[in-house]
């Protein structure tokens, strides 16, 4: 049923948006969750990675980005009733699939259509007047999807259907085989930005057009644009591959191609871009290579330490924060840390109970994401110095010979995050124990 209101002509109702009173509900909670800098890198920026639900973390930020962001993508789940598994490698020969998010929604399609519009509602607050957003569905949640966007947006601010057309699969023998993905852009206000030279198209080697551009009836003539023609909305980008350089093990990851050419289009360098179900962290990663600052929200651990590791590898700066009431107490963590001279290892890094136990004979050590050392503020953030992949080893750096105290941290392969505190004694560190502590 639709009716109007007063915000925007076209309302979507669903059980649960009026309370009995006939009453809209919130939003957005009135209590925002208590966000705790766990992890600086690189130096100060305001670049964010937020583990926390995205409701609850985006309230907590709202007061300083309220109005402030040009661009947000969502690519939220898709209301599909199952959850998602991540493989994973170890050992470096066997794979296991362990979770990495849910996509059931409690009774019916309500629940996901309220879970959506508090977050879009979220969302417009912190656009920029002339900022826009694209959201991510696929086939059967675009209906609803639109529905929701008109309702919070307004009918009047659709820019564009964009049809995300990727191959590869099998193929159904029953129905035209599904290859794409629909994202709609909608702007906050009348104006948005649009740099369409920002990614134009290689013209086709056949056009014509290319080779010498063409006459009017009337006589006027138009050259090619020396980078090609402006892209429209159908838009053909190869899903990421399993070789793929930039592919994790993170299952619903997206093409970085695919968040460069939206980031590039719709927002300028410097520019805030946001993310609130951010995954594997590709929307940030993109935004890095673009020069724009970003915060995404991710509420799965697994997200946000693929996320993490992927933004190490890009050099980045960024600040790791919690939702300190998400984390549950982790197995405990025994290692041993070497050094030699200016080298130091992680050996005999060990977790009880063995979290593959039952399902094979990996070892914790194999286990080991990557680890890295750094000095701790008195707030608690730790402010990562160097780190290594697996547990190779890490350079023990003059700066933090210097300190009385340093600190290791180690992530897992499931996410999970441990740390100790090492004295300095000379040259040398000294743990007070060799069990980590879960943060
Ligand atoms: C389709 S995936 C996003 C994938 C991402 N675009 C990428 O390239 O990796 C959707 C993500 O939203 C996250 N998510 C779902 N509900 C959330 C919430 N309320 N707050 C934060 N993240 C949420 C899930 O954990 C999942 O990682």
């Amino acid at each position: 049923m639709a009716r109007r209101n007063r915000e925007a002509p076209f309302e979507v109702i669903w059980e649960g948006k009026y309370d009995g009173k006939c009453r809209r509900r919130r939003p957005v909670p009135q209590q925002p969750v208590r966000l705790r800098s766990v992890e600086r890198t690189g130096g100060p920026s305001p670049n964010r990675l937020v583990l926390g639900d995205n409701l609850g973390a985006g309230s907590a930020l709202l007061g300083e980005l309220r109005g402030k962001v040009r661009l947000i993508y969502i690519d939220p789940p898709f209301n599909l009733g199952r959850d998602f598994q991540a493989r994973i490698e170890v050992d470096g020969y066997a794979t296991r699939d362990i979770p990495a998010y849910s996509d059931t929604w409690g009774p019916g399609e309500e629940s996901f259509a309220h879970m959506l519009w508090q977050r879009l509602i979220l969302a417009r607050e912190m656009l920029t007047s002339d900022g826009s957003i694209f959201v991510h569905c696929n086939d059967h949640t675009s209906p609803m999807i639109r529905g929701l966007l008109d309702d919070v947006f307004g009918p009047k601010r659709f820019l564009n259907e964009i049809i995300w057309h990727y191959t590869g699969g099998g193929r159904s023998r029953n129905v035209f085989s599904n290859k794409h993905d629909t994202i709609f852009w909608y702007a906050k206000g009348p104006r948005n930005i649009f740099r369409i030279d920002a990614i134009r198209e290689p013209y086709k080697p056949t056009s014509g057009y290319a080779k010498s551009g063409i006459v009017s009836r009337a006589g006027k003539r138009y050259v090619p644009h020396p980078d090609g023609t402006p892209a429209d909305d159908v838009w053909d980008i190869p899903m990421v591959n399993p070789m793929a350089g930039e592919r994790t093990c993170y299952p619903t990851q997206k093409p970085l191609r695919l968040l460069e050419r939206i980031i590039a289009v719709a927002s300028n360098e410097g520019d805030v871009v946001v993310d609130l179900f951010a995954g594997s962290g590709t929307t940030a990663i993109a935004a890095e290579k673009l020069r724009r600052n970003w915060v995404v929200f991710e509420r799965s651990l697994l997200g946000v330490s693929i996320a993490r590791h992927r933004l190490l590898v890009e050099g980045a700066r960024f600040a790791l924060m919690h939702d300190a009431s998400l984390l549950r107490s982790s197995p405990k963590a025994l290692a041993n840390i070497e050094q030699q001279n200016d080298t130091i290892a992680l050996r005999d890094f060990s977790m009880s109970p063995e979290p593959l136990k039952r399902t094979g004979n990996a070892r914790s050590a194999s286990l080991v994401s990557n680890w890295g050392i750094g000095l701790r503020g008195s707030e608690g953030e730790l402010t990562l110095s160097s780190w290594a992949p697996d547990n190779q080893q890490l350079i023990f750096k003059t700066h933090q010979k210097h300190q009385s105290f340093v600190r290791i941290v180690i992530y897992d392969v499931f996410g999970r995050r441990w740390e100790q505190t090492a004295k300095k004694q000379g040259n040398f560190m000294v743990f007070e124990s060799t069990v980590f502590a879960t943060v």
